[in-house]
């Protein structure tokens, strides 16, 4: 391999066109080819980036003119697409969650065994510049303990129905990005509380609103609130609170300006419309972090045990919004 990644994206929806975007402007990668099971769908990215486009997916996986993949096709498809393309020696960035069922997603660490390195899960929010931030200073102690993590994570509006219905529901495709926030903010999580509202008769899902409550082996709790329908736009706010003080990752606007007179002060226009906007530098930071990795082979994170982790709260936050109970997690130690 040179040092130059040569990049397939698999799967050219909503976020594998952002990835084909974003590799297109790296300096170190090339985007060399988009394939989707729909072969107008690869034809459209590839051709407006300068990519060749296939719709024989498997081919992709293992071609030799690649030597990494960014599985963005459906999520049920992520583990067997990553296992393909591990199998031909590719490096993998794999979107979130890993896959609906958490024995899935063991079996599939099973079979990469020592290759397991090899794959990145997309937890993109991990890279946003504010986060990165926010997590930095935790470490270096500038708010002493945590003990309170407050996120707020709400989409413009759901998604079309067929994503919907094999997105595995709220908590393993949207709140899954909070959880592996909240696991990296406050550590390994001992018990979850979750609560799910069904509040807008379009959406063709059990939930479209969640409230969870995540009490940490630190004894920190986090509590995640996320919609499905903010009119403002995308809602995305984290604060950590601590001993000796907080940190806070607020909204960000398309502009800056507030007005200040004698009825008040405000800011005008709303939050930035979706995650592509407002993650284009998560995006572009995940990534940068990817293609090292890959080009010097050391070990890829977020891991797939990272991505276990935040599936195993999914589907804890799952069965206790079912049952209303509380669920205690194994002590991993
Ligand atoms: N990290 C993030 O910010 C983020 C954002 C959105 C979606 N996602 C994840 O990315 C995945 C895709 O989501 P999306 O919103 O782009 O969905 P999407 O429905 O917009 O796109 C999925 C694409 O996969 C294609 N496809 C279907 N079957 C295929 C197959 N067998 N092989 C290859 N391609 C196939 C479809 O034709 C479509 O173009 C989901 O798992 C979702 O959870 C992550």
């Amino acid at each position: 391999m040179t040092d130059r990644l040569r990049i397939a994206v698999i799967g050219a929806g909503r976020i594998g066109a952002v990835h084909a975007r974003t590799i297109r402007h790296h300096l170190r990668a090339d985007l060399v080819l988009v394939a989707d099971a729909h072969a107008g769908a690869a034809a459209r990215l590839a051709e407006d980036l300068g990519a060749e486009s296939t719709d024989d997916v498997d081919a992709a996986l293992t071609s030799d003119a690649v030597d990494a993949v960014v599985v963005a096709s459906p999520t049920p498809l992520h583990v067997p697409h990553t296992l393909t393309a591990v199998g031909a020696g590719k490096s993998v960035l794999m979107e979130k969650p890993v896959a609906l069922e958490v024995e899935q997603v063991d079996a599939c660490i099973a079979e990469l065994g020592d290759r397991a390195g090899r794959v990145m899960v997309g937890f993109n929010r991990r890279f946003d510049p504010s986060v990165s931030e926010v997590h930095a200073r935790v470490r270096a102690g500038d708010i002493g303990t945590v003990e309170q993590v407050t996120i707020v994570s709400r989409d413009p509006a759901p998604p079309p129905s067929e994503y919907l219905k094999v997105s595995g529901g709220i908590f393993k495709d949207m709140t899954i990005h909070d959880l592996d926030m909240a696991r990296h903010l406050i550590g390994d999580v001992r018990s979850v509380h979750a609560v799910g509202q069904h509040l807008d008769p379009e959406v063709d899902d059990l939930y479209d609103a969640a409230t969870v409550t995540l009490t940490g082996r630190s004894g920190a709790v986090a509590v995640i609130v996320n919609s499905r329908h903010s009119v403002a736009g995308y809602d995305q706010r984290i604060e950590v609170f601590g001993s000796a003080g907080a940190l806070e990752v607020t909204n960000q606007r398309s502009s800056s300006v507030r007005l200040h007179n004698a009825d008040g002060t405000e800011q005008s226009g709303p939050f930035l419309p979706f995650f592509l906007e407002r993650y284009q530098r998560a995006y572009a930071a995940e990534l940068d972090t990817f293609v090292e990795a890959a080009v010097t082979g050391a070990a890829q994170s977020p891991s797939i045990a990272d991505g276990r982790a935040a599936l195993a709260l999914a589907e804890a936050a799952g069965s206790s919004a079912r049952t209303g109970t509380t669920i205690t997690l194994e002590d991993p130690s």
